[in-house]
């Protein structure tokens, strides 16, 4: 299968959707609104934005019913993304190939644009589904447990916590990974999955995909932290190692981590074939994800 069409076509709807479906840059506060704006479109993969769309094409739905739901994950992960790159967490003055919000704005404003973000992700799930109740209900309960303490939020905060850690032991990193990163993975398929009216098995072969994918995507931005270079990822390299981070590539070393990412990757491709649908085009994502790494 021909990855870059599908690709292309996803995302011309997501970018589409990101200017849909956020107040416009001269809402007042004007500063406020341009930062939620210029780190939304500052670019980036849009990796969990296709997974929901595409996941919902799995399971039959060919109109843009699931692109408010992309657009909210896309929401929720910028935020991740604006809060991680504050000095208080990983401090990086690079993002998608642009200064970090705080860099461009201030820290105030950046932090206040990121929870401008999050908050916007859960009221545009309620606005956008509100003639489906049960459905807006459970996308609601789906991204808050993703993006909550358990989760997204209690990995970051073990990923802090690890740092420096000399000792720091394989089940630790699983966490870490599992939670900041696999959560949103997991939860954007899910997104499409319920969307499409995916059953029970559906949803748990989806969740299974996630975080599966999750970790195998994790542990590629540890190796390509480790191996490539700042021009190529848009956000400063080396600096796990810099700053301590206990990633894949310092528990296990470049060549597990690549064995690890290839596991994680297959056990992706496997749950996908317990779906009913057409999973040609995830197939290829998945594939071209762990090639990133390489
Ligand atoms: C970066 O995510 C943070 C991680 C969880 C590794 P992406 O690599 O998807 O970043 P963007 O969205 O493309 O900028
Ligand atoms: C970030 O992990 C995960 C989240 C933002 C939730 P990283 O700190 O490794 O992400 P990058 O490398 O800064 O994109
Ligand atoms: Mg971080
Ligand atoms: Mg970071
Ligand atoms: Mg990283």
């Amino acid at each position: 299968m021909d990855l870059a069409p599908e690709l292309t076509r996803h995302l011309d709807r997501i970018e589409a959707g990101l200017d849909r479906h956020l107040p416009p840059a001269a809402t007042r506060p004007g500063r406020l609104h341009e930062a939620m704006r210029y780190s939304l479109q500052a670019g980036g993969k849009r990796v969990r934005p296709v997974l929901a769309l595409a996941a919902a094409e799995v399971f039959g739905v060919r109109d843009d019913a699931a692109v408010p739901a992309a657009v909210a994950v896309e929401c929720l992960h910028t935020y991740s993304l604006i809060h991680d790159d504050l000095p208080c967490m990983d401090n990086d003055d690079l993002r998608r190939g642009r200064p970090t919000a705080h860099r461009q704005f201030d820290e105030a404003t950046a932090l206040l644009a990121g929870d401008a973000l999050l908050t916007h992700a859960f009221a545009l799930l309620a606005e956008a589904y509100a003639d489906r109740p049960v459905l807006a209900h459970a996308l609601i309960r789906e991204l808050a447990d993703a993006a909550g303490s358990r989760r997204l939020i209690g990995g970051q905060m073990e990923d802090l916590l690890a740092e420096k850690k000399a000792n720091a032991t394989a089940a630790e990193l699983e966490f870490i990974h599992l939670n900041k990163t696999a959560a949103m993975i997991e939860a954007a398929l899910v997104l499409g999955g319920l969307i499409g009216g995916a059953n029970e098995d559906g949803i748990a072969s989806l969740r299974l995909a996630g975080r599966h994918l999750g970790l195998a995507f994790q542990i590629v931005d540890d190796l390509l932290d480790a191996t490539a270079d700042t021009a190529t990822l848009g956000k400063t390299a080396g600096k796990d190692a810099k700053a301590g981070k206990t990633t894949f590539v310092k528990v296990h070393g470049l060549d597990k981590s690549r064995q690890f990412a290839a596991h994680h990757t297959a056990a992706a491709l496997a749950a996908l074939k317990a779906l009913p649908g057409d999973t040609r085009f995830l197939v290829a994502l998945f594939e071209a994800m762990l090639a990133r790494g390489k």
